[in-house]
């Protein structure tokens, strides 16, 4: 096993700039820092790629054919030792910016099942590789978060990182509302000094 820092990568996929999933894993990234991760935030609101067109290109060798902005973020998500997702619902599932990275993600399935190979190849040289997903949404509704956490499970199976679990806030609406929340920032930094040392 190497003795380097883990690596932490937390990716914001709102689109709203320092919305409320924006925040809550800046806090969560504080945390992990705290518990002596390198921590790194990534906005895809900087990147540009496209969806996935399913041309099945990533069958032949598990790499995307597609040159886009995609590929310095598959480097970042092989080189991370813990991920955070951030994603706020809308219409009921993530947001499409956060689901058109897991789809051009198809790249890792087709390694794993198609190819039967492993994502990641040195991975007993590395610490095992875990993931946590955050969420607000506006509304109060039970089970809004249900279908956004499936996909989050699929993603992390996909990249071969443990579930660590979900930090998910309902009835968090306006821009900012979650710095009124009156637990969610302990609990998601707390998180992340967890996901650092456990
Ligand atoms: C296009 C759109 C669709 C939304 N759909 C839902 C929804 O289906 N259910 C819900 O509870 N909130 C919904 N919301 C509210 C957001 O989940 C909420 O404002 C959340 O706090 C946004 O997080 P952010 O600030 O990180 O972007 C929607 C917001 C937008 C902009």
């Amino acid at each position: 096993m190497d003795n380097r820092n883990i690596q932490c990568l937390g990716i914001a996929t709102s689109p709203r700039g320092d919305g409320n999933t924006t925040i809550l894993l800046k806090k969560a990234l504080e945390g992990a820092a705290a518990g002596g991760a390198m921590t790194e935030l990534i906005s895809l609101n900087r990147y540009s790629f496209s969806p996935c067109i399913a041309c099945n290109g990533c069958y032949k060798e598990g790499r995307c054919v597609i040159h886009d902005d995609m590929q310095a973020i598959y480097d970042k998500l092989l080189l991370a030792d813990r991920i955070i997702l951030a994603a706020p619902i809308f219409s009921m599932g993530m947001c499409a910016q956060a689901k058109a990275m897991i789809d051009r993600t198809q790249r890792f399935w087709a390694t794993k099942y198609i190819l039967n190979k492993s994502v990641i190849a040195d991975k007993d040289s590395r610490p095992p590789r875990k993931g946590m997903f955050i969420s607000a949404a506006g509304s109060g509704h039970k089970g809004v978060f249900d279908g956004a956490i499936q996909v989050t499970k699929y993603f992390f199976l996909m990249l071969e990182a443990e579930f660590a679990g979900s930090f998910c806030y309902r009835q968090v609406d306006e821009k900012g509302a979650i710095l009124n929340h009156p637990g969610a920032l302990k609990e998601v930094y707390e998180a992340g000094f967890n996901l650092a040392t456990s």
